[in-house]
């Protein structure tokens, strides 16, 4: 499948604007019908552009044919500004098998392998990815966090001096960096931690105009998890990072930000809400509408007060 057959485009064009704009591209995870319809409604109300962003683990969970029918389904166009991106594609393969999907983007993600491995694989995908003219993204560094198949032990920031030789060795199209993000949930111990900006900082000095990529940036809303909590969930010491830190990132080369764990804690706010506040319902569709006004919500303020991305198409 071509992903211009769906309506998608890769990130070329719309990285080249968030760069002279100051302002970053949302890459919110879907995994559902509930989270695609949510994440295209935040996108088309906020006239924003917009990445699709599908883990291994998501498109296990959906299936492939189902994840291209539900895209198919949402009926998107070229104009939208619309990208298919697999998230942390963990071998040439996966990515492989992304692309000939349909997928306009992928992330090779070899960040745990020895730099020299690292460059091998990345630059073999970007390769088969630019035969086909998607964009690729690979990383260097490794972002702590507690979360289940990402979870990829302790820190260790990316180091400036690496990032030259990396990018003309590999020719990937953007780069995600370590500077104190992580994924999951419970990212920061106290309101004081504070992102790398002196690497962020070195790194975009070394790479002008090369769009950088943030993993594990949910901003982690607390009154999302006070209205979990409130409902019966049981979530506590959840911190993400700080959202004037984000957009002051994006300010410096940051033009994609990564987004899963918010739209989890919405999804399950709305149904938790939904769930007590109407105990005698038992249709689905009742809980997993307000799920998916919720996560829609959570989508659109970030998208005008992190991303900076509102009436960007
Ligand atoms: O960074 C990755 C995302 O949070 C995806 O997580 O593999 O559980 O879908 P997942
Ligand atoms: P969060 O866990 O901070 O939402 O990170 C998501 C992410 O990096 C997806 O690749
Ligand atoms: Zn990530």
């Amino acid at each position: 499948m071509k992903y211009t057959d769906l309506g998608l485009v890769n990130t070329k064009e719309m990285f080249k604007k968030a760069i002279a704009g100051n302002y970053a591209i949302p890459a919110f995870n879907i995994y559902n019908m509930e989270t695609l319809s949510a994440v295209m409604t935040a996108a088309r109300t906020a006239h924003s552009p917009i990445i699709l962003a599908v883990s291994e683990s998501a498109l296990k969970y959906m299936g492939a044919d189902m994840l291209i029918g539900l895209i198919r389904g949402a009926n998107i166009q070229p104009q939208e500004q619309v990208a298919l991106h697999l998230d942390h594609g963990d071998s040439i393969e996966a990515c492989k098998h992304a692309i000939e999907l349909g997928f306009s983007s992928v992330m090779i993600d070899a960040s745990k392998l020895p730099f020299d491995k690292n460059i091998e694989i990345s630059k073999s995908v970007a390769e088969l990815a630019h035969a086909h003219n998607v964009s690729v993204e690979a990383e260097l560094g490794t972002l702590g966090g507690i979360e289940d198949e990402n979870t990829f032990g302790t820190t260790s920031y990316t180091n400036p001096s690496d990032v030259e030789q990396f990018v003309k060795a590999t020719n990937i199209d953007s780069l995600a960096i370590a500077i104190g993000t992580s994924h999951g949930a419970y990212k920061r111990k106290n309101e004081n931690e504070e992102l790398r900006f002196d690497i962020l900082e070195d790194i975009a000095k070394r790479l002008p105009e090369f769009p950088l990529v943030l993993h594990g940036a949910s901003s982690i809303p607390q009154n999302l998890i006070n209205t979990i909590n409130e409902y019966g969930g049981q979530i506590s010491g959840a911190l993400g990072i700080n959202s004037a830190q984000l957009r002051r990132a994006t300010e410096m080369n940051i033009c994609k930000i990564n987004v899963d764990s918010d739209l989890r804690l919405a999804f399950t706010a709305g149904v938790r809400q939904s769930l007590a506040e109407t105990p005698n319902n038992f249709n689905p569709r009742e809980y997993l509408s307000a799920a998916k006004v919720a996560i829609a919500q959570t989508c659109i303020d970030e998208i005008k007060n992190i991303m900076g991305s509102e009436n960007k198409l």
